[in-house]
């Protein structure tokens, strides 16, 4: 028996969705929290095999989700490649900066990724033989323009200014990095992809910063360089994409780049999506994770009209952003008693 959400990524309209739920594995979750403090910190964990699994497997126990998505970070490519990373607690992600052709250049070739991020396929292959059978196993990377902006301005930033600033004043150099980190995550996907990843997410989570032509240049095209690369080595693994925020860009998205689902966030009209997204492809969302905190007849109501709009075609259920550190888990318990109960 295939399982539910690969089924749906072959173009199957299931009576009830698979559910999975981004950043399931999160600290709004008392395992998690008990099992990050076990390993130190935030990318202690994800480099502990062990305990990323464990942390993978959590809400798949609490819970009973379609699927699992491989816990680590999309901020591990540009450590692979030689950035310096770290986490300050409340505040996010640093890195070390790449403004200038010095600090490019001491960056490493694509392909000698590999040893640094070995933890990670290790992560995938128990993974393969611990997950329940119907179970999917998802792997990720972040889309090239949503890596170089952290790359760029070495911390996460409301409006990629940084990133912008870049593109606008040496575009050679942009373009340079956004192709080694292309590059870097046809690597990377293919490698989780042999250690055991059966669907692949790639999350431009700024993707919706590019406008016009630079949304065709900087979020359309390395998506499609991507997944036609992962198509070549890996026929029939579908890829999910999540150009967030990319509004009326998502029309025709998933056509030009080959991605087999689009991941919608919640600021699409599920009717509108309806109608024009979902007859070229699968789509995947895109209940507002603010729900995970409020609860109640509110979340009941949005997730019975959510699951009924996209009914007339193929549709994963999720929210249309990560679940945030203060939600409440029953909460996520009653969205999933929703899709499934009616
Ligand atoms: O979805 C999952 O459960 C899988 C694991 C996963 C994480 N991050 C774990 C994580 C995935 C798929 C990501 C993707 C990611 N990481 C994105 C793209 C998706 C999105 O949210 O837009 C981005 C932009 C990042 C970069 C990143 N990682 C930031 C900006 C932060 C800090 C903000 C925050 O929420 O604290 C992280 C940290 C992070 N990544 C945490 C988790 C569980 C929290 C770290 C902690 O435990 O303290």
């Amino acid at each position: 028996m295939t399982k539910k959400l690969l089924r749906v990524l072959k173009g199957e309209t299931l009576d009830v969705p698979p559910i999975w739920m981004m950043r399931q594995a999160g600290r709004y979750l008392p395992e998690y929290r008990a099992t990050r403090a076990e390993a130190g910190d935030f990318l202690s964990l994800c480099y502990n095999s062990d305990l990323a699994a464990e942390v993978t497997l959590q809400p798949i126990r609490r819970y009973g989700f379609d699927a699992a998505i491989l816990f680590a970070d999309i901020l591990l490519i540009p450590q692979a490649l030689g950035a310096d990373l770290w986490f300050v607690t409340g505040e996010g992600p640093r890195l070390s900066t790449i403004t200038t052709e010095a600090d490019f250049a001491p960056l490493k070739p694509a392909d000698e990724v590999h040893e640094h991020l070995s933890p990670i396929y290790e992560t995938l292959r128990i993974l393969t033989r611990e997950l329940p059978a119907e179970t999917t196993l998802i792997g990720f990377a972040g889309a090239p323009w949503t890596v170089a902006t952290y790359m760029i301005a070495g911390r996460g930033t409301k409006d990629q200014g940084p990133a912008h600033a870049l593109k606008a004043e040496n575009r050679a150099l942009f373009e340079a990095l956004l192709d080694r980190i292309t590059a870097a995550t046809i690597e990377y996907l293919s490698k989780q992809i042999e250690a055991g990843a059966e669907v692949v997410k790639l999350f431009d989570s700024w993707a919706g910063s590019l406008k016009g032509e630079d949304f065709d240049r900087y979020a359309l095209a390395p998506a499609k360089t991507i997944i036609a690369a992962l198509k070549a080595r890996h026929p029939g693994v579908p890829v999910i994409a999540f150009p967030r925020e990319a509004g009326e860009k998502y029309v025709g998205f998933a056509r030009a780049t080959g991605a087999d689902a689009l991941a919608l966030d919640n600021s699409v009209d599920a009717v509108w999506a309806a109608e024009h997204l979902q007859k070229d492809s699968p789509v995947q969302g895109n209940l507002a994770p603010g729900h995970m905190v409020t609860g109640g007849a509110a979340l009941v109501e949005e997730t019975r009209r959510i699951v009924q709009t996209f009914s007339g075609g193929p549709h994963i259920f999720n929210l249309g952003h990560g679940i945030t550190p203060d939600a409440d888990p029953e909460n996520v318990q009653l969205m999933i008693d929703t899709v499934r109960g009616g």
